[in-house]
């Protein structure tokens, strides 16, 4: 199979090389995917520009293609089917989306729904989806009970990242009351995907106007993880005591989040079932986190067919020779509530 490999010559910087790659197997309860769409995350250009996973390292998490071979046990999926699916690209060496086959958890991917869905636009679900899923229910991170929806408020810091417009949608059909954050020119997105209050997280007064609409605010979900968006988000709390989760591992940019203020992080790796590291940071396997994600997309195909959760906005890139491009644009700060999407 051809592979876009990051490749480290001695006292270089890493560079993107396809190359090929033998086809690799499906573990029990896995299968092997023929990827047609590989969405692009922060994390790819991140753990390539940080050279995370070192030589050899094929990157990329969201992927849909079609299922050619299946693993030992598996149950849910069948040759032929299209599905999408999240794996953690670099991880394992060789493994990865930006390929012409990866692999997929059977547990951890979906069907892709014959109608009101493209292939492209399903390839930015998984991930994205499941980190809001995790941080809004996983026991590590929010624990918001789900029983509790009615009058309960939620402050999504950044509702136009591709991770907080799936929060915005999760938490508003679960009937949570959803206020959050984003540049006034994508204020009417996040309101249609269920967003009842939008605030300019660059207004002088923007948590005066917080308190004034959710004085009982006890949920915040920080999906930028900036310098400061914790520090700020968390004075919505108004100094009661509240839970405030962030993106960034290890609950990196916290350290001066308002007093009452009890932070965790989310981690999206925590869906599958095994122990994770990275860098000094060690997360152990949770078999909670794994069947709350497992459940989460066994409910996304119908969801995505019915139209109750709109997939981000995709701009469209055509083959792996143009990662590179893709990986500076992000870098260039310019994407604003879409995703880029490779054809492979
Ligand atoms: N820990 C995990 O497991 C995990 C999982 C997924 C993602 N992440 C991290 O989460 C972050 C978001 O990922 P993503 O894919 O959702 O990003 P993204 O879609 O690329 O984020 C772009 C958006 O960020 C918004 N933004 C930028 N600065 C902001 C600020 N100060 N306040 C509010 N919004 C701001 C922009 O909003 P406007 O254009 O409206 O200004 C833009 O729409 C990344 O850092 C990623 O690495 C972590």
């Amino acid at each position: 199979m051809t592979s876009l490999i990051v490749r480290v010559p001695e006292g270089k910087s890493p560079k993107l090389a396809q190359e090929q790659l033998p086809l690799p197997r499906p573990g029990a309860g896995q299968v092997l995917v023929k990827v047609s769409h590989v969405a692009q995350n922060p994390t790819d250009v991140q753990c390539f520009d940080i050279n995370a996973f070192g030589d050899g390292a094929v990157l990329g998490c969201d992927f849909v293609g079609e299922v050619t071979e299946l693993g030992s046990g598996v149950t849910r999926l069948a040759k032929g089917d299209v599905i999408a699916g999240l794996i953690w690209g670099g991880e394992i060496p060789g493994l990865g989306a930006y390929s012409e086959y990866t692999i997929a958890d059977e547990r951890i991917s979906f069907k892709v729904p014959a109608a009101n869905i493209s292939k492209a636009q399903a390839s930015t679900v998984p991930l994205a989806a499941a980190t809001a899923w995790l941080a809004l229910f996983s026991k590590e991170c929010l624990n918001i009970g789900r029983s509790q929806a009615q009058g309960t408020s939620v402050l999504v810091w950044g509702g136009s990242s591709s991770v907080g417009l799936y929060t915005i949608q999760l938490a508003s059909l679960l009937g949570f009351e959803v206020v959050t954050t984003c540049s006034p020119r994508n204020a009417d997105l996040v309101r249609s995907h269920g967003a009842k209050r939008v605030f300019d997280y660059n207004d002088a007064d923007v948590i005066d106007r917080i308190t004034g609409v959710a004085p009982h605010l006890q949920y915040i979900f920080d999906t930028i993880g900036s310098a400061n968006s914790s520090t700020i988000a968390s004075r919505a709390l108004g100094g009661r005591v509240g839970h405030l989760c962030t993106v960034r591992p290890g609950k990196a940019n916290t350290e001066h989040v308002a007093p009452n203020t009890h932070v965790t992080d989310v981690l999206v790796w925590t869906a599958f079932l095994k122990d994770h590291s990275y860098g000094t940071f060690h997360w152990p396997a949770s078999k909670e986190d794994h069947e709350l994600v497992s459940e989460l997309f066994e409910s996304l195909p119908a969801w995505l067919e019915q139209g109750r959760i709109q997939p981000n906005q995709t701009k469209l890139f055509h083959g792996l020779e143009s990662v590179a491009q893709g990986f500076q644009e992000y870098r260039d700060g310019k994407i604003s509530a879409y995703k880029i999407v490779y054809e492979v």
